[in-house]
């Protein structure tokens, strides 16, 4: 995906509760490497963020319907530039 256009999509749809690459229901689930590794469903890599972001987990909602496939694919490959980077 493309990264630039992912940074867009998750200034309006990922940083209310992801600003910094935090997290503000659950804390420790931040969307730093080390977080990712321990805790992200499938392990850290663009396919899991994708799955997540569609389907949703608990108290994060689904964004499947909501966005396009392409938009997904494009805000995955963000999170996981700014995480396997330390960016955040
Ligand atoms: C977890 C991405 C929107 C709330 C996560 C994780 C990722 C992620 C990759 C896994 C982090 C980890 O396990 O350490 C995104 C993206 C979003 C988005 C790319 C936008 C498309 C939101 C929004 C909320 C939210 C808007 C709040 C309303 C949460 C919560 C978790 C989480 C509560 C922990 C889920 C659990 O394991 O129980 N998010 N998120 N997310 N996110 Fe989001």
């Amino acid at each position: 995906g493309d990264v630039g256009a992912g940074e867009q999509v998750f200034s309006a749809n990922c940083a209310a509760c992801h600003a910094g690459g935090q997290n503000v229901i659950m804390p420790e689930k931040t969307l730093q490497k080390d977080a990712l590794t321990q805790y992200l469903s499938g392990g850290m890599k663009e396919a899991s963020v994708v799955t997540q972001v569609t389907n949703g987990k608990n108290a994060m909602p689904a964004f499947g319907g909501r966005l396009s496939d392409e938009d997904i694919s494009n805000v995955a490959s963000y999170v996981i530039d700014q995480a396997q980077g330390d960016k955040w």
